[in-house]
């Protein structure tokens, strides 16, 4: 008699992370090995964040994946090598409520299907693919009982998306480029945890949900083949900003960390400016937000929000405080009335937080 067909699932949550010093251009494009030590912050999940069910069953006869409801290929490299390193740490499964039991040896004739939303914009520039490879990552190192830490994991999600590598942790996180042609030492590490600085305040101002028409990928690809501007970054540049940067952190020293976040924040895109052809992820709007912050932190005498836009249109406003914060939204309704024409369309508010395993 046939056996009867067993699912086992497993569901992750994981936010998305916003660097605040930034990658950007890769040493090694198959392994996703940058340029660049890199540090983010995580948002709370409760704002943006990816949610990803994996399923094993033996009915299975192929992997698949639906993003946001629509089925997408898993044919390419990057989901390929995701799968391929966590099923090469797969453990034994014993789930004696369901009566299942797979073996260590199984998980690679077993296949997987993948659903996976965002609750935010995918591929507008706000790190859909860093959320959603960390997630996948996780949960598919849940489902197949992968003993590996966070840390090791995070150098897995990195070979689906540079970024994914930081969303493995909450707090201030750095993605250390390591040195071994493997990649066995680009990882991401944790700086602070989300208590320590918690007065931060971060506020997201959408300005536009569109998919952008460069990929992050693509983009920097482009820098890295044309830009003087990025290899001066990267070896000139980034390295006193990162040691600045987690000094900064560690003693929440909000002046110091304003200043990198916004230079930082400047001076990729002012790379993307120096990339030929040039590609331009800012738009009117974002620059109109910049020159309010930058007034206001002026006519203050000492920062009070910094801002960073990644590889899109969109503001990510870090506010030193409440109080802060609630300056900040009432200047922005002053100048993007909700009535008024312009494109920002929402403001998303939030705080730091860790990853959450809703599994
Ligand atoms: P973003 O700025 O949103 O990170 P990118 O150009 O870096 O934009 O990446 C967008 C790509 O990331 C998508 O086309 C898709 O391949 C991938 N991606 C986005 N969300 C997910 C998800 N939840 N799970 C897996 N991959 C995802
Ligand atoms: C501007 O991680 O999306 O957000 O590694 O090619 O998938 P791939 O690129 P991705 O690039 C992120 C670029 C950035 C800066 C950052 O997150 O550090
Ligand atoms: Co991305």
């Amino acid at each position: 008699m046939a056996e009867k067909p067993w699912v086992r699932m497993v569901t992750a949550q994981t936010p998305t992370n916003i660097a605040v010093i930034k990658y950007w251009g890769k040493r090694d494009e198959t392994l996703i090995l940058p340029v660049n030590d890199s540090i983010s912050v995580t948002l709370d999940p409760a704002h943006l964040c990816t949610t990803t069910t994996v399923a094993v069953s033996s009915s299975f006869d192929q992997d698949r994946m639906w993003l946001n409801g629509k089925e997408i290929s898993l044919s390419g490299g990057r989901f390929q090598n995701c799968l391929r390193e966590i099923r090469a740490r797969a453990c034994d499964v014993e789930d004696e409520e369901k009566g299942i039991k797979i073996a260590k040896k199984d998980w690679e004739k077993l296949h997987v299907h993948i659903a996976s939303f965002n609750n935010f914009p995918t591929a507008a520039g706000l790190a859909s693919s860093a959320a959603g490879f960390a997630c996948l990552v996780f949960a598919l190192a849940k489902l197949m009982n992968a003993k590996e830490d966070n840390s090791e994991l995070s150098a897995i999600a990195r070979q689906g998306s540079g970024s994914a590598c930081r969303s493995l942790f909450g707090g201030f996180v750095k993605w250390i480029m390591g040195k071994a042609e493997d990649g066995r030492d680009s990882l991401a590490v944790q700086l602070v945890d989300e208590k320590h600085w918690d007065e931060l305040v971060i506020i997201i101002a959408v300005v536009c949900s569109r998919q952008k028409e460069t990929s992050s990928t693509t983009g920097m690809r482009d820098s890295v083949e044309t830009s003087l501007l990025l290899k001066h970054r990267a070896k000139e540049v980034v390295p006193k900003r990162i040691t600045e940067m987690e000094e900064a952190i560690k003693t929440r020293d909000f002046e110091s960390f304003a200043q990198l976040t916004c230079a930082d924040s400047n001076q990729f895109h002012a790379v993307c400016l120096d990339t030929c052809p040039p590609i331009f992820y800012m738009n009117d709007t974002s620059h109109r937000i910049i020159s309010c912050v930058e007034k206001w932190n002026r006519s203050e005498g000492t920062p009070q929000v910094a801002y960073t836009f990644d590889a899109g249109p969109n503001a990510v406003l870090i506010a030193h405080n409440r109080k802060a914060a609630t300056q900040l939204l009432q200047k922005l309704l002053f100048c993007f009335p909700p009535s008024s024409d312009t494109d920002l369309n929402s403001y998303v508010i939030g705080d730091k937080s860790i990853l959450k395993d809703a599994g």
